[in-house]
């Protein structure tokens, strides 16, 4: 059998051009979409998602903004830094990149971001509305994951689904996502037992876990769709997924290739959501996510 590649280079690209045309309506009633991001300390893979983050936005005529914060920076300082932004109205969306050095409470970081800017939907005012099945903010990584299986025709609903991972920015609202799609949903992490059986039976795998090419081919069903979240770096240097990508894409009917899948639709969720804010904070664009994306 031989897969079908879900792109998410191609996936994205589509998404972004329909959100560019609603940037563009937004600035001719004078309004730019404008995402803060904050980076706490130095860590050099999360420098290079915020740098995409704020190039992505520019790309298609938002505001973005970097506010790069000491590594010895306090949790006062930083829930300061957010309360200003909270306040500014040229910013619609806010993103503390994750993770924050171990002397800042994340929780209580992410729940001092204002809920109608909370464009990483990890506010536990959006949780709750993920869980009533009416997100207004659904996490960037996990929609972008729907996302890829609608713009691919692949209908969950009755599938069983095995998600890896049990992540507060992955894992769980992947699985609530699916739920709330029609799945059965299991949710395997570092402590379940039987782990293969459960993948043995699955009809589509979201691998989670963050350990290079985790899931081998033996692990999959024939004709299962595998979603692969993770991104590994290997000792030489090159990018993989947790997913045998060659090996599983032989027995898969679908699958994402690492890198060129799930990751540029994170980014691209993010712009649709941060978009979504700022129309929503003026009633004349309120309503244009709606037959697409929203
Ligand atoms: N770190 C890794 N993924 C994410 C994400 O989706 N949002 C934030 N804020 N930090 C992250």
């Amino acid at each position: 059998m031989s897969a079908l590649i879900i792109d998410g280079k191609k996936i994205s690209e589509y998404y972004r051009q329909e959100f560019k045309l609603r940037v563009d309506q937004l600035r001719l009633d004078g309004i730019q979409p404008g995402l803060a991001v904050i980076i706490v300390g130095e860590n050099p893979a999360s420098q290079v998602y915020v740098r995409s983050k704020a190039k992505a936005c520019e790309s298609i005529g938002m505001h973005s903004e970097i506010h790069a914060m000491a590594d010895a920076t306090t949790e006062a300082e930083l829930l300061q830094k957010i309360s200003a932004l909270n306040e500014d109205p040229r910013i619609h969306g806010i993103l503390v990149q994750l993770p924050v050095p171990a002397h800042i409470n994340t929780q209580r970081v992410l729940e001092a971001i204002a809920p109608d800017k909370d464009v990483d939907g990890f506010h536990f005012v959006n949780v709750g509305a993920l869980i009533f099945g009416t997100p207004v903010f659904p996490p960037c990584t996990p929609w972008g994951v729907m996302k890829m299986l609608e713009y691919s025709n692949i209908n969950v609903e009755g599938m069983d689904a095995v998600v890896i991972g049990r992540s507060t920015i992955v894992g769980k609202p992947q699985a609530l996502m699916l739920i709330n799609a029609g799945a059965t949903v299991t949710v395997c992490h570092s402590k379940t037992k039987n782990l293969i059986e459960h993948l043995q039976r699955a009809d589509l795998i979201v691998a989670a876990i963050g350990r290079a090419n985790f899931v081998t081919a033996d692990m999959v069903k024939p004709g299962a769709v595998v979603i692969d979240v993770g991104i590994n770096r290997l000792p030489d240097g090159k990018l993989c997924g947790d997913v045998d990508y060659a090996a599983v894409a032989a027995k898969a009917s679908a699958i994402t290739p690492v890198p060129g899948g799930v990751g540029p639709m994170t980014i691209t969720m993010l712009l649709g959501n941060t978009l979504k804010s700022a129309e929503q904070k003026h009633p004349r664009h309120a309503h244009a996510g709606e037959t697409h994306f929203a």
